[in-house]
């Protein structure tokens, strides 16, 4: 089955856009991503390509952190999109319908253990939010442990873990009582972890900053120490969830089961904006005194929950094709880093997420440019610029990852190693 294109894509170059509709942007940004050398206007996309407004293909390696990880306007999200925008709309916060049922049994169903209960919310943040609040609520707690270098979305108890300077220190003061803990160190969090904690808050892998991947025994010993102390284990999987790191949840990679699993990204199916908090039933006890401790207007879509569960079919369909598809990536990357070792000092592999280690940052930054050029888009880790990381679409065919190989080959010998 194939989806018409949008016959709506934009046209305008980047130079006839800027000058119509730049001053309603902030420019500020515009001339930071332009100084990079990647303005764009979007075009049409479909499948594991997007196009700009000049029709320039690129084969998306990034997937906007897995957001597309079904690929762009994937045929089976498309179709339930249309199917509940032909009979739905948002629905009401305070009714029930057939779809949100669905979505939440499917949910039920799916992720690990006792996790039963769902809140669907729009973004990341806001599950995250979310989330920390349940952990409050229900522990009557208020010390947050969170990850250094951490990144979990711009709200407010998100913001509150926030590493990046540049992204909080202008919003000081943020909410008290959160503290870092070396990802991946469990004797750290173990010095650090009381009966004052309210939750642990951990990616299955650190994304933002490094693809840090934790030691074998990491994820069961935070929990044990969490399990000792009371404290709720929040596993963020708006990144590592949805397939990403070849299991459907980050949290099976390392064969955990948090007392809340928070989505977002990929759970949108790349066309309708959901996120959601999977909770053990006693995370939710204290609502019983007040039912409406907190509500959304745009959560419990209907129109979303019929998209999200075709994204959750859809990647539960492709899981068994991913342990191949990643060790053929990762057997050319790591033919690629024999060859050209001067510029591509490490290969890093977490189910379906890479990670390139360049030789330093202007190196890295140098292969973004180029692969961007050769039509390819891969993206830096914001904190570590001589780390690429490369989140492949799952839908990904063998005549692609010929096509990304050739490319990174051809941009490696122009960086002269
Ligand atoms: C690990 C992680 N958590 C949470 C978020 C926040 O999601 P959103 O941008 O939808 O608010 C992000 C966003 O990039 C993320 O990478």
């Amino acid at each position: 089955m194939t989806v018409a294109m949008t016959p709506t894509a934009s046209r305008l170059a980047p130079e006839q856009f800027l000058e119509r509709f730049g001053r309603y942007f902030n420019r500020g940004r515009i001339d930071a991503i332009a100084n990079l050398g990647f303005l764009f206007v979007e075009g049409r996309a479909e499948g594991v390509y997007f196009e700009d407004s000049q029709g320039r293909r690129f084969l998306d390696m990034w997937c906007m952190g897995g957001t597309f990880n079904l690929g762009h306007r994937n045929p089976a999200v498309v179709q339930a999109a249309q199917a509940g925008l032909a009979e739905e709309d948002f629905g009401s916060l305070f009714f029930f319908s057939e779809a949100k049922g669905l979505l939440a049994e499917k949910l039920a169903q799916c992720t690990p253990g006792r996790l039963e209960t769902t809140h669907p919310v729009v973004t990341g943040g806001e599950a995250i939010d979310l989330a920390v609040k349940l952990a409050r609520g229900s522990t009557r707690r208020t010390a947050i442990l969170h990850a250094d270098q951490a990144y979990h979305g711009c709200t407010g108890f998100a913001l509150s873990m926030m590493a990046r300077g540049e992204m909080r220190d202008f919003a000081e003061p943020l909410i008290p009582d959160f503290h870092e803990i070396r990802y991946g160190d469990a004797g750290d969090l173990a010095a650090k972890i009381s009966d004052r904690t309210a939750a642990v808050v951990l990616e299955a892998v650190r994304t933002d900053a490094d693809m840090a991947v934790p030691p074998p025994q990491y994820f069961a010993e935070v929990r044990r120490l969490c399990d000792a102390t009371g404290a709720k284990l929040i596993i963020d999987e708006v990144v590592c969830g949805m397939g990403r790191l070849g299991t459907l949840w980050g949290c099976q990679y390392w064969d955990v089961e948090p007392d809340m699993l928070v989505t977002g990204k990929g759970f949108s199916g790349g066309v309708f904006p959901m996120s959601a908090v999977v909770t053990r039933p006693e995370c939710l006890d204290f609502f019983a005194e007040s039912p409406y401790r907190t509500i959304s207007s745009y959560a419990w879509s209907n129109v979303g929950a019929r998209v999200t569960r075709a994204a959750l079919e859809e990647t539960e369909r492709l899981l068994p094709r991913l342990a191949a598809l990643g060790d053929g990536i990762e057997a050319d990357l790591r033919t690629l880093q024999a060859r050209y070792r001067g510029a591509l000092r490490g290969v890093r592999r977490a189910g379906m997420m890479f990670a390139l280690d360049f030789a330093d940052a202007a190196t890295g930054m140098a292969f973004l440019g180029l692969m961007f050029s050769l039509g390819v888009l891969v993206v830096a880790s914001s904190q570590r610029l001589e780390i690429v990381k490369i989140y492949p679409p799952l839908i990904l065919e063998k005549e692609h990852v010929a096509e990304f190989t050739e490319k990174m080959e051809t941009a490696l010998k122009s960086l002269g190693s």
